[in-house]
């Protein structure tokens, strides 16, 4: 091909810059005219879009957020929406697209190629890591970090005070940011959508535990798994235990990106960007056992990721 595009969508991740700029990048070194869309889907609907050059991809690869800017998009979930982007897309010259998003957004990239024929490469762009087919999405690792950071200071003052702390932190379907940073913090308790759990046992086991001398205790708890703050109350009226809450929100999505994101994203970038030149199309890539993959775009997204089996039973052996 010999325009291509690249749009960031849903909700931003760390990393997403770094992935933007190796799609441009990579373009314009194979002499291959490159596209910008601003605001995702809802930004090519509007036709905010415009031709890129190396330097209007300066300076961003230490920043969190997205410089193109994101959506989550209404009306790309109707065929009409979709077949006005394709125009928007063609009326430029436009070839094949490059949609870095979560799940949501890699949906909307299936139904688009499918719907059209228009060649797409989706990279998986979220901080939840629930893409299918790839052990890693870029900007977990940075979302990781973020919140062992705010473990290890509410560490300190559950310490101090004897308390129970319940961490809530992100992850709507998928439980993959709660369990990493929950081994890697040293939580007493992992509370995953993907695995039920019985809190009146929680509970038990947690008096228990004071008992003995415990002096304070962590739960962290994925959105998806359950609210923080109702789980808090629970256990705090149950165990009488003095019980805090803390909810760690979209501080998770921002930040400057660790190595690994900003590293896997170029290369994932760079990979996206040459499959479309050579005419490539349906294709996610991701990373599986350290290695760039590719994946299919409509298996990746018509199927369940599955929490690591071992990662869950390293998380009991080591409470
Ligand atoms: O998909 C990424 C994510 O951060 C989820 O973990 C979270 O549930 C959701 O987005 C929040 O979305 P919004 O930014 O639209 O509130």
């Amino acid at each position: 091909l010999k325009s291509i595009a690249v749009l960031t969508s849903g909700g931003d991740s760390p990393g997403m810059n770094a992935a933007a700029r190796a799609v441009v990048r990579t373009a314009l070194y194979e002499g291959v005219k490159v596209w910008g869309i601003r605001g995702g889907y809802h930004g090519l609907l509007e036709e905010d879009m415009f031709e890129m050059k190396s330097r209007d991809v300066s300076d961003i690869i230490q920043r969190g957020g997205t410089f193109l800017g994101t959506a989550r998009c209404k009306r790309w979930k109707t065929p009409e929406g979709r077949m006005m982007g394709y125009k928007h897309l063609t009326d430029r010259g436009i070839e094949g697209l490059c949609v870095i998003g979560g799940d949501g957004s890699l949906r909307g990239a299936s139904l688009l190629s499918k719907e059209t024929g228009i060649p797409i490469v989706g990279l998986p762009g979220t901080i939840d890591n629930d893409v299918w087919g790839s052990d890693y999405t870029i900007g977990c690792d940075t979302a990781a970090n973020t919140i062992i950071d705010a473990i290890n200071k509410l560490r300190d003052t559950a310490s101090a005070h004897r308390r129970v702390i319940v961490l809530e932190v992100m992850g709507r379907n998928c439980g993959w940011l709660a369990l990493v940073s929950g081994i890697s913090g040293g939580a007493e308790y992992i509370l995953v959508p993907e695995e039920e759990y019985n809190l009146d046992e929680i509970c038990d086991n947690m008096t228990e535990a004071y008992k003995k001398g415990k002096r304070y205790i962590l739960v962290v708890v994925a959105e998806g798994a359950g609210s923080g703050q109702e789980i808090g109350q629970y256990i705090a009226e149950k165990t009488q235990l003095d019980t805090r809450v803390s909810v760690l929100g979209h501080i998770q999505r921002g930040g400057s990106p660790s190595v690994i994101d900003r590293v896997r994203a170029s290369q994932l970038g760079e990979q996206a960007a040459l499959a479309l030149i050579s005419g490539l199309s349906d294709i996610v890539f991701g990373y599986s056992k350290g290695r760039v993959v590719s994946i299919d775009l409509h298996d990746a997204v018509n199927n369940k990721k599955v929490l690591d089996p071992d990662y869950l039973h390293l998380a009991k052996v080591l409470f």
